[in-house]
């Protein structure tokens, strides 16, 4: 195989927080009266805190400050860290364990690449840190995705080639990120929605080496 190196995106991939993200944004949503809907909630996926924030302002036609921007954003951040902080390891999503260890038996190397700050926390709360090899994410990122920075970072600390990794994202930015990182990446959600990815999958128990294998064969050679 050529691949070395799995790196895998955090929310939306191996637990399901956007649900958090979405009730933590509309309570700050209707606290400034701006009306937002799931189907806005979407944009968000995969987008930085910061970012996110712009896009609700901008829904909402509402400016402020960055003073006041940043007071807005920790209320939401505190908000979604009560709600993260009730986690257990039952919120990982079906065949993910399953499937990382498959990798690690193989002798691959296993990585988040995260936008979220939050990820030690969930981390901790789930307990599967010591199933990965490297964790970067948005506290030792500087520039969010699409920019490829995130998943270039996981490589490094694998010790991996960015060509040798597979990336496993939820969200149109990070796919974007993984193939401007020069990775290959098998999409996790929808295939009308993730059209850029190599293969998409609905989740990772769709996924074992076997497929993978045969999924890299088709598309890098
Ligand atoms: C992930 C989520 C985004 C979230 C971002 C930052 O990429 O998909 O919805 O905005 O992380 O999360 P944070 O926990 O740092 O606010
Ligand atoms: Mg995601």
């Amino acid at each position: 195989m050529r691949i070395r190196g799995c790196i895998f995106d955090l929310d939306g991939v191996i637990v399901d927080t956007a649900k958090y993200h979405y009730l933590a944004w509309k309570r700050l949503s209707d606290q400034l009266g701006i009306i937002f809907t799931e189907e806005d909630n979407e944009r968000l996926k995969g987008v930085s805190r910061m970012d996110s924030l712009d896009i609700i302002l901008e829904i909402g036609k509402c400016k402020l400050s960055d003073t006041q921007k940043h007071e807005y954003a920790t209320l939401k951040n505190n908000w979604y860290v009560d709600y993260i902080s009730r986690m257990t390891p039952d919120d990982i999503l079906p065949g993910c364990v399953e499937f990382i260890n498959e990798l690690r038996k193989a002798g691959l190397l296993i990585a988040i690449g995260s936008a979220s700050k939050n990820t030690p926390l969930i981390l901790r709360r789930i307990g599967i840190g010591n199933m990965f090899d490297a964790v970067a994410d948005g506290n030792i990122v500087k520039k969010a995705k699409p920019d490829p920075e995130v998943f270039i970072k996981a490589a490094d600390l694998l010790g991996v080639e960015p060509e040798r990794c597979v990336v496993f994202e939820d969200a149109i930015a990070g796919v974007q990120a993984a193939i401007n990182a020069g990775m290959f990446c098998i999409g996790v959600g929808s295939p009308e929605i993730l059209t850029k990815a190599s293969y998409v999958i609905s989740g990772l128990h769709e996924m074992n080496l076997k497929k993978l294998k045969s999924i890299e064969k088709k598309n890098l050679l």
